[in-house]
């Protein structure tokens, strides 16, 4: 388990050549944490990017309570299931996944390979999924599965944000001068660890692939007054909503990996770095700027990869 917090950093790719980037002497780079991965199941790569960021304390803690099982929560599709059900297998935890909404069957790739790694698997009806961080209810899963970890929804709990810092630490020590690190933002538990540990002038900037404004609130709350350097959220790139797309967005999809083999997927990645391309034609970007964009993985739950 050592290995989880013993790693190399994970690379850092200058994006180029990129047009009117070096007129305006902007540099672009884009953090590889979809490399950051310790193989689960037959060379499968769920536990990298993000999760293996907001899960490593998680795990940590769970081993040092002597707790045999994770117990999370997530949507059909979701990485951070993909994620868990690996870092069971991997580390010898039982795990136990509660998925949003009636089992549909055939079970998708995701919901498949959770199987695969050993999770169980419980589908729960929405409105007892939205219950999910109540207090009665997370007392009632305690009082059935004492010897378990009960990790939210996303991994984005005190643990998971703490792990999500080293995010920021990496990219400042890699790209001395960075002035701008953006990443995509789901639960924003990510984006808030990378803020705390940012150091001011450096910025932070996010990206909700979700539909709402409601963004910036999440990230407040789980900030705790913790943040210290400027961060803002930017709303204009979901493209309908989680999991929508557009023919535009595919299509920018294959030209990043045609042009720069670089792979995405249209959930989080594709949305955020188009955002961030927008922005600069759009000069929303000061010359000079020195900017990180963060490959979170979810490469998993996108097979068809271009
Ligand atoms: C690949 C990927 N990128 C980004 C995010 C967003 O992270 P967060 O939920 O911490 O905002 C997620 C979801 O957790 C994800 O799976």
């Amino acid at each position: 388990m050592q290995r989880l917090l013993n790693h190399p950093p994970s690379p850092l790719q200058a994006l180029l050549p990129w047009p009117g980037l070096a007129e305006r002497g902007i540099e672009l780079y884009i953090k590889r944490d979809d490399l950051l991965c310790l193989p689960a199941y037959r060379g499968d790569c769920s536990f990298s990017g993000n999760k293996w960021r907001k899960l490593k304390y998680n795990l940590f803690n769970a081993r040092q309570w002597q707790l045999h099982t994770l117990l999370t929560f997530g949507g059909p599709y979701s990485n951070h299931l993909a994620a868990t059900a690996s870092a069971g297998a991997l580390f010898g935890f039982k795990t136990i996944g509660i998925v949003r909404g009636e089992r549909i069957e055939p079970l998708n790739p995701t919901l498949l390979h959770c199987l695969r790694c050993g999770m169980e698997l419980q589908f729960w009806e929405r409105s007892r999924y939205r219950q999910k961080e109540e207090e009665e209810l997370i007392s009632e899963l305690g009082a059935l599965y004492p010897r378990a970890a009960i990790i939210p929804e996303g991994g984005s709990n005190y643990l998971g944000v703490l792990g999500a810092e080293s995010i920021s630490k990496e990219i400042q020590e890699q790209c001395p001068g960075v002035s701008i690190i953006a990443a995509a933002c789901g639960t924003g538990g990510t984006l808030a660890g990378m803020i705390r540990a940012c150091k001011s002038p450096c910025e932070v900037w996010g990206f909700p692939v979700l539909k709402g404004n409601f963004m910036q609130q999440e990230v407040e709350k789980l900030l705790n007054e913790q943040g210290k350097a400027p961060w803002k959220i930017i709303e204009a790139y979901h493209f309908g909503g989680y999991g929508k797309t557009t023919v535009e967005l595919l299509d920018f999809m294959q030209q990043i990996k045609n042009d720069h083999d670089l792979p995405l997927e249209p959930i989080y990645t594709a949305k955020l770095l188009f955002g961030i391309l927008d922005q600069l034609s759009k000069n929303e970007i000061p010359e000079g700027s020195k900017i990180v964009v963060l490959h979170s993985g979810g490469l998993q739950g996108w097979p068809n990869e271009i």
